[in-house]
């Protein structure tokens, strides 16, 4: 019999909220019993490729792929073919005979679908300009850990709404059942098919969205609280553009103190203090910034393990 066509991981809804629902209670799991699981034991190879730098990223796959049991092979594209006299679909034609899961890091998300197109084997993003899933399952795991449960939770992102992260928020917290709310000036709104694609999901599992120009409006109320820097990668040349845009949006403890008293702070890091979130707030007691980056451990260990399952299990 022929294996199940591969499952990817490309958005945030790649995942149904049952599925998301798995992946995190495996995660849990994982964490708790971290040397439980050997799916990729052989030793099998991961291709994990970087477009963009990454400290956690980079050491959370590495490290989770060998707690697997696998062998994590870290490429950077400067130094592949990938990217200059390659296209994504030829390279991974070639890795699929190789390697059990691609993961790559890249700026545009039409290069990840492509990747995963021409393959049989799982495709991760691991970011692109336009998503970041892996991060919200480790903020999801991080939330869960702290709230007990995700649905019915109210999440305001303050920040650049046109984001991977605002963007991911939007889908994965209407996943989960949350009620997301994005703030973020009239020119870096979300896209509007991706908002659409969110109210969809919340229409299903009770959650909802809001997206709004107005911070204290996203605030008021929410059980956590989410920014990232004002500059991604790649938008570097629009620091000034972005720092005088942005400055309404800061996280600072009186924009915290419009959130419920006991409310979460996160932010996936590399931050900046002083632009987007206060170093008295991303320091202080609401913010739960470590765990949230010790979580893309345990969070792709388990997307990992499931994604294989899935796909007809390890090559
Ligand atoms: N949060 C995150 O993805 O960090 P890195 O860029 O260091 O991987
Ligand atoms: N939005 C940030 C996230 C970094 C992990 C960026 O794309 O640079």
């Amino acid at each position: 019999a022929h294996a199940p066509a591969a499952r990817h991981f490309l958005r945030d809804d790649d995942i149904t909220p049952a599925e998301q629902a798995q992946i995190l209670d495996l995660a849990a799991q994982i964490k708790a019993d971290r040397w439980a699981r050997t799916p990729l034991a052989g030793p099998q190879t991961v291709a994990v490729i970087f477009d963009k730098s990454s400290t956690r990223t980079r050491v959370s796959f590495a490290v989770g792929i060998a707690d697997l049991g696998g062998v994590p092979l870290i490429i950077s594209t400067a130094s592949s073919q990938l990217g200059g006299k390659e296209t994504p679909s030829d390279t991974a034609r070639v890795l699929e005979r190789m390697v059990a899961a691609i993961v790559w890091r890249t700026y545009a998300q039409a290069g990840l679908e492509e990747m995963a197109a021409g393959t049989t084997v799982p495709v991760v993003n691991a970011l692109s300009d336009d998503f970041h899933p892996c991060q919200l399952l480790a903020d999801l795991l991080t939330i869960r850990e702290h709230r007990g449960e995700l649905a019915g939770l109210t999440v305001a992102f303050l920040g650049d709404g046109a984001s991977n992260m605002a963007q991911s928020y939007l889908l994965a917290g209407a996943t989960a059942g949350m009620h997301v709310r994005v703030a973020a000036p009239a020119s870096f709104a979300p896209t509007a098919a991706v908002v659409a694609d969110a109210e969809r999901r919340a229409a299903e599992t009770g959650g909802s969205i809001m997206v709004t120009t107005d911070p204290v409006a996203a605030v008021t109320g929410a059980d956590v609280v989410v920014t990232d820097t004002w500059v991604s990668m790649g938008k570097e040349d629009e620091k000034a553009h972005r720092v005088a845009t942005f400055g309404a949006y800061r996280v600072d403890p009186a924009m915290m103190a419009h959130a419920t008293p006991d409310a979460l702070f996160l932010h996936c890091l590399p931050a900046d203090r002083g632009y987007e979130v206060t170093a008295d707030v991303i320091d202080g007691p609401q913010s739960v910034i470590w765990d949230e980056a010790e979580n893309r451990l345990h969070a792709q260990k388990a997307l990992l393990v499931w994604l294989l399952e899935q796909s007809g299990g390890a090559r």
